[in-house]
C-alpha cells in the first residue's frame, strides 16, 4: 500500500534540550512550538513484498546516515502493524536540510503519518504523535495542529504533543533569515548528550515549568511583547548552557550575532520583534502579522546576503493524494 504526507516544521518558543529517558526519546523538560507553513517536508511511502531491499530517497539523494534513522523508525512501524515487507520512501523539504532549520521535525513526523497509513495502521493524533517522537523528539509537535504543547511525561505513553490553539488562533510570522550555507557541525543528538555536563545544566532544567506557564498564559492573552521578551531570553538561555559544556558548543556565526543586535536595535526603535534561534546560524524573527512588511523592508536595507523564508501558522501533518512516485 502506498500513502503520502505533508508535515510541517515548527519552531519551539520553550525548547527541548535534553533527554531524562535517552531509548524513549523522553525529554527533560515540556516545550512549546507553532507549525510553520514554508518548512515543510512532504513523504511517499509504499510497503510491498516486490521490493527487493527498502530504498530511501531525500531530495533525490541516498543519505546514509538518515537512511539508518529512517529504516530504524520504519522498523517500529513494521512491528506495530504486524508486516515484514520491503519500503520505498522518498522525501522532499521545501528548505535545506542539516543546518538546524528543524527538518528532522517535519521530516519524520510525515514519515510517521504516511508510514503509518501505508502500512494499514489507524491510530490516533496522540498515537501518531508518541510515534513520531521516537524517530525524531521535535517531530511530535509537528503532528498536531498550529499552536502546540509537548508534556514531557514519565513514560512513553505520557510523553505526546497537543494542539493548544488552532492555526488561525494567533496572526504570528516567524521570518527566517537564512545567513549561510554551512551544515552545523554537530547533530542535536551529540549535543544534547554534551550539555548535560554544562554548570548551567540543572538551574536551566529547574524553571522550565515555570517558563512553560508564563508562556501558555502570555499566548492566551495574546500579549506579544511579553511573549517575544521570554522567547528571546529562553533561546539565549539555551544557548547559554551549550556554550558552557565541554566541549563548548557554538552555533552562532558573526553574521547571526550581527542579526540579533539589529533585531534588539530596531526594538528600541519602536518595532516589535524578536528571535529566537534552534542547532544552527540561521535565526527566527517573530512578529505579528501588521509588521511583516517593515520588518523585511528592514532586512533587505542591513542585511546583505540573507534569504527570507516567511511562515505563518500551520495546521499538522497530513495525508494528501500528491505521490511522489
Ligand atoms: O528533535 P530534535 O532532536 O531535532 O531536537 C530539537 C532541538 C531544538 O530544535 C534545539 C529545540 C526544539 O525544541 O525544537
Amino acid at each position: 500500500m502506498k500513502a503520502t504526507a505533508h508535515a510541517p516544521s515548527n519552531i519551539a518558543f520553550i525548547k527541548y534540550w535534553g533527554k531524562k529517558n535517552e531509548e524513549d526519546r523522553l525529554p527533560a523538560n515540556g516545550s512549546i512550538s507553532m507549525n510553520l507553513s514554508n518548512l515543510y517536508t512532504t513523504t511517499t511511502v509504499e510497503f510491498s513484498r516486490l521490493f527487493i531491499e527498502d530504498s530511501v530517497l531525500i531530495d533525490d539523494q541516498v543519505l546514509d546516515y538518515e537512511t539508518h534513522r529512517v529504516i530504524q523508525h520504519v522498523n517500529r512501524i513494521r512491528r506495530l502493524a504486524g508486516i515484514s515487507d520491503n519500503v520505498r520512501i522518498q522525501s522532499y523539504n521545501s528548505f535545506p536540510t542539516g543546518r538546524g532549520l528543524s527538518s528532522s521535525a517535519s521530516g519524520f513526523a510525515a514519515l510517521t503519518v504516511a508510514a503509518s497509513a501505508a502500512s494499514g495502521l489507524e491510530l490516533t493524533e496522540k498515537e501518531l504523535s508518541m510515534l513520531a517522537r521516537q524517530g525524531s523528539g521535535s517531530a511530535c509537535r509537528s503532528i498536531p495542529r498550529g499552536f502546540v504543547e509537548w508534556v514531557d511525561g514519565d513514560t512513553s505513553e505520557d510523553s505526546y504533543a497537543e494542539s493548544l490553539y488552532a492555526e488561525d488562533y494567533w496572526d504570528l510570522r516567524d521570518i527566517v533569515v537564512v545567513t549561510g550555507t554551512g551544515r552545523k557541525e554537530i547533530s542535536t543528538q551529540e549535543g544534547m548528550k554534551i550539555t548535560t555536563n554544562s554548570p548551567f545544566y540543572t538551574t536551566r532544567l529547574n524553571h522550565m515549568n515555570e517558563k512553560i506557564h508564563k508562556i501558555k498564559k502570555f499566548l492566551a492573552k495574546k500579549d506579544f511583547h511579553s511573549f517575544g521578551e521570554l522567547i528571546e531570553h529562553e533561546a539565549l538561555e539555551m544557548h547559554a548552557v551549550m556554550m558552557t559544556s565541554h566541549p563548548s558548543l557554538l552555533y552562532w556565526t558573526e553574521k547571526t550575532v550581527s542579526i540579533m543586535k539589529s533585531v534588539q536595535r530596531w526594538r528600541r526603535e519602536g518595532l516589535s520583534v524578536y528571535f529566537t534561534i534552534n542547532t544552527g546560524q540561521d535565526i527566527h524573527l517573530l512578529c505579528e502579522g501588521k509588521n511583516q512588511d517593515t520588518i523585511v523592508s528592514h532586512i533587505h536595507k542591513e542585511i546583505d546576503d540573507v534569504e527570507l523564508i516567511v511562515n505563518t501558522p500551520d495546521r499538522g501533518a497530513h495525508i494528501t493524494e500528491n505521490h511522489l512516485f
